[in-house]
């Protein structure tokens, strides 16, 4: 059985002292849940959010990771780091990771490989441009997304992928994907994966939705049947609108 997760993509936003608040806020206010809940704080703060994690029923998230097992790459952070303090997830191929720096498919590839070595769970973000959508080729790049930066897996590995759908203009525009095209994208991004891997990969792989989610369009996005989940940007940042759309399943 898939799992359904909302994780709060937090992005460069929040200090140490907010993200103790939020993260105590969270604890505080949660209700009990099957979903599990992840927070991705930027990297400066993760160590502190671990601690005040343990215990709680929250996962902490990096929000990215160098490829490399270390060296001379200045301001960059490896796996070992993350998993040293505690950090077993991380968010790769966001799409602000792939406009702002140049991160591609074949570099996403290398960085999945380095997260799964070091046996982290990775949440995978991936999802068309608005010009896209508009010359009705966001089936077409998103199965070339993921065929560059995953399908060379094995089986056994995607019980350590989650799968995060973004169409890029839904992201902080306030325009989210109907619940309808989410559904449309998930059951054809599953369709995929059992095509390449099977009935139990595509069963039990987790694709959540991520651009514009809010507390009054989750419960029904992930009222869907491929929709397992949210990664959440802007309405993470409020532990009142995150624990609102957490209770959307
Ligand atoms: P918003 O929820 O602010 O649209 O951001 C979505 C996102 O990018 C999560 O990774």
């Amino acid at each position: 059985m898939r799992k359904n997760i909302v994780a709060g993509n937090w992005k460069m936003h929040k200090t140490h002292s907010e993200t103790i608040a939020l993260i105590e806020e969270i604890v505080l206010k949660k209700q009990n849940t099957s979903t599990e809940i992840i927070v991705a704080p930027t990297f400066v703060n993760l160590q502190t959010a671990v601690t005040i994690s343990e215990g709680n029923n929250i996962t902490v998230a990096a929000q990215n990771m160098h490829q490399a097992e270390g060296g001379a790459f200045t301001g960059e952070i490896s796996a070992s780091m993350l998993t040293n303090i505690g950090v077993n997830t991380v968010i790769l191929g966001h799409s602000e990771r792939r406009a702002y720096f140049h991160e591609t498919d074949a570099l996403l590839a290398n960085k999945v490989d380095t997260a799964l070595k070091h046996n982290m769970r990775v949440i995978f973000c991936f999802g068309e441009e608005l010009k896209d959508r508009q010359i009705n080729n966001h089936f077409n790049v998103v199965e070339y997304q993921l065929r560059d930066a995953l399908f060379h897996l094995q089986k056994s590995d995607w019980s350590n992928i989650i799968l995060a759908y973004e169409p890029v203009w839904a992201i902080g525009t306030g325009e989210t994907a109907s619940p309808e095209q989410a559904q449309e994208m998930h059951a054809f991004i599953r369709s995929l994966i059992e095509k390449v891997y099977g009935n139990d990969v595509a069963e039990n792989v987790s694709i959540l939705y991520g651009g514009s989610v809010k507390p009054e369009n989750a419960k029904e996005i992930f009222s869907k049947k491929d929709v397992d989940g949210g990664l959440i940007g802007g309405a993470a940042l409020k532990a009142d609108d995150f624990l609102a759309i957490v209770n959307g399943f």
